[in-house]
This record gives C-alpha cells, structure tokens and sequence, in this order.
C-alpha cells in the first residue's frame, strides 16, 4: 500500500424528508446568503425546490437563484454564476440537482474567491479555496456529493476537464433517495453504470497488497450487480435506491481508492464522446469500459481474472487466466445491456469518421502531452485503436 492522506469532512445527512433541514445545516456551516444553483426543471417540477426555499426563510436565510445547469454543465453558466455571487455577496452555494449541478456549484464557489479565470482550476491548477458548497443530491451517479472534484465543459473547443481540491467538498450533502424515484429508467441505468466506472478505474491497480481497498470494491460492484436490477424493475423500490446512493457516495469519495495508483483512462476517453455529442456521461462509460477493458487487460491479466471470480461469479481457469480475464468483460458487458445500456458509437449518436477529432481532443487537447495515462499510458495510436473497438 502506498503512502495517503484523506481528508473528507463532508457532513452527510441520509434518508426520507432531509431535505427540509437544508435550511438548518446552511445555518450550521456558516451561510447568511444562498445561491441556490439548480438544473433543467426537475427540482421545479417535483416541488423540491419549494420545500428547499420553505427550509431556508424558516431559517431566514436570504437567497438568489440560479437554475438552468444542463448535464454535462457548461462554463458560460459558471461565468454567470461567479458575476452573481460577487454582486450579491454570496456566501454559500446550495447546489440541489445532479452531478452536473454540484459540479456547476463546486466551479463558481471556486471562481467566486479566485481573481483569474476560472478555467486555470480546469487546467490543472489546485482549488485551495472556495465559498462553502451544500447539496441536495436528486441522482444517485457522479458522487460529486462526497468528491473533491468537479468536471465542466469549456464551450470554446468544447474541452471536458476536471478540476479538484478538498476546498470544493461540500460541506454537506443531503440524501434522500426517495428523491431518486422520479428518475427516467436511463438515468438511472447510467447512474448505475457511472458508480460501477469509479469502482472500476480504482480497481485497475499498479499498486500492490491493496487488499482491503480492492475488498470494498468488491463488496461494493456486487451490491450494484444486486441491486441495478432491481430498481430497474421497481423504480419505487425505496431500499434498492438507498444501497445505491450510499454505494455510489462510497464509490467515489475516495474511500476506496486510497494507498494505490488509479485508473482514469476509460472516464478520459468517455468525456470526449460528451463533450462532442452531448451524450449522458454513465451511457458513455457503458460503451466505454468494456472496449478500454479488452484492450489493456492483459498487462494484468490477473488483476482481471481476480474481478472476474470474485464479482462476476467466473470459474477460475489456471491454465488459460486470459480467457477468465475476458469472461469477467463479457459479464460486465451482458449486465450493463441487461440495464438498458448502450454498447455501441451509433447507439451515442457518435460517428467513426470524428475518431480523428476525438483522439486530438483527447491526447492533445487543452495542453495534454499527446498521450493519457492510468493502468496503462495509451498514445494516440492506442485510443485510436480503442475508440474503434466501440463502433
Ligand atoms: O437538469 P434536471 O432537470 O434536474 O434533469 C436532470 C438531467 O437531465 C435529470 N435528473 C436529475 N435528478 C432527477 C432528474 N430527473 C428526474 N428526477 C430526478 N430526481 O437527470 C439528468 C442528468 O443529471 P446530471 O446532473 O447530469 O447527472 P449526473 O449526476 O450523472 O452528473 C453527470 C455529470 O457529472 C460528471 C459527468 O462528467 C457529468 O458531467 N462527473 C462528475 C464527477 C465528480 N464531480 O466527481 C465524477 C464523475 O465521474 C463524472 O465525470
Ligand atoms: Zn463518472
């Protein structure tokens, strides 16, 4: 195991009707006046914006608002969002939405106390400081409620970056996942997929005698392996989405990811196909992983052979681990199609003739040095070749 620190002071607050405190924990952590950030409508539509804003006069908490977040949120949105903490003398972020708008919130409580350009954070800049971050999580998926994290597209060149820092942890995140059952059944199918992704890009290890961190993981996929299905089949199903939100904040507030090397190939290779198509991120993974998985699993075949039999139930072949190895894929591909997920570019609405474009983007794009690096360093060459698999 290697050498960490964890840092994760979020405040979580889980299960029915917890969002009618958000007024007090804003109180709690310091807030006298909200931005309250939030994205197409959903909130609006479910009437959780108004149980939000009732929270907060009954702790009269003054507030603006700021909707309009799109999946996959944008940096104009952001630029707006700073002008308006500045002229209004914000001090809290309440982000209630999706990852795309904690994501959104993370970005302007970061730029609200930054005198450059935001975007440098998207560059590679560390966030040391921000205005405190709420959230009022209605998707179990992204686990930017419990991350230091925050990915935003650059409309010039259409670039989707991540920035971080534990400065943008939010300082509390509330979890209803009753709140989750207005889901559309591809959402929720993609938010499957996404936590599945993060347990996969710490599983795919250069680290050794990871033992307990691979462990969580396990437990973790086959919670997810139990329980997608059963919330496809009964979208109220109340408890199935509780495992799944915990599951999908344990996934990725690095719990699970400590003391190793990561991954992060397939989540790069996934966020050209938004940027460019727009496409739901947890779909793109969908397609993503298995292609990025057949590709590289044989630089540790039994690092792929372990997940195989221990999550995907494969019986071990001592004589031929690489075909174990591919078993376990298969298994991940059939589960993800058994959800609702696409497996194919033309299902995205991508297009063969773009992987030149895709592939610049991705190796070169916004000062990357020609390649990416995770399990394994791929080159142009090799994303080439990857992206192709996916057609
Ligand atoms: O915008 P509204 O109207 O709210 O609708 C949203 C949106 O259309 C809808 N939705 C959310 N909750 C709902 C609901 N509809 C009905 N009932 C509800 N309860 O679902 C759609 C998707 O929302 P979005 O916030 O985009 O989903 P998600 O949480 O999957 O976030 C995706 C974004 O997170 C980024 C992704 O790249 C993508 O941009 N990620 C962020 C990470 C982080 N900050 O740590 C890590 C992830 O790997 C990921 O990259
Ligand atoms: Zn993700």
């Amino acid at each position: 195991m290697e050498n960490f620190t964890f840092y994760s002071p979020t405040y979580f607050a889980f299960g029915k009707d917890t969002e009618n405190d958000a007024g007090a924990y804003v109180k709690r952590f310091g807030g006298h006046k909200v931005l309250i950030h939030y994205g197409g409508g959903s909130v609006v539509r479910s009437g959780l914006l108004d149980r939000v804003k009732k929270s907060l006069d009954d702790e009269n908490i003054a507030y603006v608002e700021l909707g309009g977040v799109k999946p996959n949120p944008r940096s104009g949105l952001v630029y707006e969002g700073i002008d308006l903490c500045k002229k209004e003398c914000i001090d809290f972020v309440l982000a209630v939405g999706g990852g795309s708008t904690i994501d959104s919130s993370k970005a302007i409580a970061a730029g609200a106390v930054y005198d450059g350009d935001f975007w440098d954070f998207y560059s590679g800049k560390y966030i040391t400081e921000a205005l405190p971050v709420g959230t009022i999580l209605t998707i179990a998926a992204a686990g930017s409620e419990g991350s230091p994290d925050s990915v935003i597209t650059k409309e010039e060149g259409m670039f989707k970056r991540g920035a971080t820092g534990d400065a943008i942890r939010p300082k509390f995140s509330i979890l209803n996942p009753a709140l989750t059952q207005t889901l559309p059944p591809y959402q929720t199918a993609a938010g499957i997929t996404d936590i599945m992704a993060h347990l996969h890009e710490r599983y795919l290890t250069n680290s050794k005698d990871v033992e307990v961190t691979d462990r969580l993981i396990e437990g973790l996929l086959l919670t997810m392996i139990h329980e997608g299905p059963r919330v496809i089949a009964d979208p109220n199903n109340y408890e199935a989405r509780a495992n799944i939100m915990w599951a999908g904040m344990m996934a990725h507030n690095n719990s699970c990811g400590v003391g190793r090397s990561q991954d992060w190939n397939s989540h790069n290779i996934e966020h050209e196909l938004s940027a460019e198509y727009d496409c739901v991120h947890g779909a793109g993974l969908a397609v993503t992983m298995p292609a990025v998985f057949k590709y590289v699993y044989k630089h540790d075949v039994m690092r792929f052979a372990k997940l195989a039999t221990r999550v995907w139930g494969c019986q071990m072949d001592f004589d031929n681990p690489e075909a174990t190895a591919l078993a376990g894929i298969a298994a991940l591909e059939n589960f993800l199609k058994s959800i609702g997920m696409p497996l194919t570019f033309a299902e995205l609405g991508a297009k063969e003739e773009d992987i030149p474009k895709l592939v610049q983007a991705l190796c070169y794009g916004d000062g990357r040095p020609g390649y990416i690096q995770g399990f394994v360093k791929l080159d142009t060459e090799d994303c080439t070749k990857i992206y192709k698999m996916m057609v």
